[in-house]
């Protein structure tokens, strides 16, 4: 890697962290990260979703320069993230915590998990983490690395993911050095995540939970423990104002223009070809995202199998980091193959395809 200094004389450090190995939890790298998120530093680690870009969520001017790092508009809140039920509650009002006492049991089971809830904030969180609102998301990560800085601090760890606003979701410290190389000190290098795409955010402010933006955790997972839930109608209405923030920005975007094509498979096939070859007559350098069932098309530069249609999991793992190493390959345009359903996990995956692709979706 080209190295790249964050300041004078300092380059963005990448430390390789094994959890499988014993004592890992004593490394020298975990203690740097501590102090550097104590002295208000950033610092870059893994949960299982993505690699968070971490501040302590306590200190309002590490969270103000977790924006200035992202390049992140200030109208979008932050997550922060903690290690413990007593430490939510804190970043909560009295009534909020009633409601986690309420779903006690349902947040044994989901948390530590892929899942953001929103609650209305106590005092103790700063305003440019809620972006000035009265409420504020809490996500308890199920990762080590993760855990243990939370434990280490003893603090909420502010933490969006650790991409260039508007760029995909980092899941390998890679994708996180090539977005924030020589603009923090350290990223904690933990292998890739798991699961690839980011927590499911839900507000839990209202007579029941609505989802803000599809995740992990599908709307059917939430059913099984809360009961009635609902999505927000911006996730599935084109025209409204999403009441996450984060869902009206151009998203998860790759440098390339990106069209989507959903239908039966030998049709999607079809419909791939054609655009291919019509974009091939414009000089383009060509991509195709497709799953095991597609037909390989012709004709086109790069093409990266993702999955089996039958395996959103695989897909989710894979899409990102997708996106991100065809833009490296150079790809002007990239036609990939979505997912038909509307349950489950193929609605968190489309929903990122989608903003992606700036919605440019053709139906075959
Ligand atoms: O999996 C994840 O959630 C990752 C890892 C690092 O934890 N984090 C993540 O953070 O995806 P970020 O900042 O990229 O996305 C947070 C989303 C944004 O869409 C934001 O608008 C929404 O959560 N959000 C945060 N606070 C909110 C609030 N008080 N009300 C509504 N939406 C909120
Ligand atoms: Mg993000």
């Amino acid at each position: 890697m080209k190295k790249a200094q964050w300041k004078e004389g300092e380059d963005t450090l990448v430390v390789d962290l094994d959890v499988k190995q014993a004592n890992w939890s004593q490394s020298p790298a975990l203690e740097l990260a501590k102090d550097y998120l104590l002295a208000g530093q950033l610092v870059s680690f893994p949960t299982e979703t993505v690699y968070g870009l971490g501040g302590d969520g306590l200190n309002p001017e590490a969270c103000l320069n977790i924006f200035a790092v992202k390049r992140r508009p200030a109208d979008n809140p932050l997550i922060l993230h903690v290690d413990s039920l007593d430490m939510a509650k804190r970043l909560v009002t009295k009534e909020a915590g009633n409601v986690m006492d309420k779903w006690e049991g349902v947040l044994a089971k989901l948390w530590p998990g892929p899942l953001t809830l929103i609650f209305h904030r106590s005092e103790l969180v700063p305003d440019v983490v809620t972006a000035g609102g009265d409420t504020v998301a809490i996500r308890m990560p199920d990762h080590p690395i993760a855990k243990s800085l939370i434990q280490m601090t003893e603090k909420p760890i502010a933490a969006p993911s650790a991409n260039r606003s508007g760029r995909p979701s980092p899941t390998n410290a890679q994708d996180v050095y090539e977005d924030l190389a020589g603009a923090i000190p350290l990223i904690v290098d933990g292998g890739e995540c798991n699961i690839g795409i980011e927590s499911t955010v839900v507000d839990m402010t209202g007579p029941y939970p609505i989802i803000l933006r599809p995740g992990f955790y599908t709307k059917e997972i939430l059913e099984s423990h809360f009961g009635q839930v609902g999505y927000d109608e911006a996730i599935l209405g084109e025209n409204q104002v999403p009441r996450s923030p984060g869902q009206k920005y151009k998203h998860y975007a790759p440098k390339a223009e990106m069209m989507i094509f959903v239908g039966d498979l030998d049709q999607v096939d079809r419909c791939l070809q054609e655009e291919a070859v019509k974009k091939e007559h414009e000089g383009k350098r060509i991509a195709a995202l497709i799953f095991e069932e597609n037909e390989i098309p012709q004709g086109i530069d790069d093409i990266i199998v993702q999955s089996s249609v039958h395996d959103p999991e695989t897909m989710s793992h894979n899409l990102f980091s997708n996106l991100r190493e065809l833009d490296r390959r150079g790809a002007d345009l990239i036609l990939a193959v979505g997912f038909n359903e509307d349950e489950g996990l193929a609605v968190s995956i489309m929903n990122r395809m989608r903003k992606s692709a700036s919605n440019h979706v053709i139906i075959c």
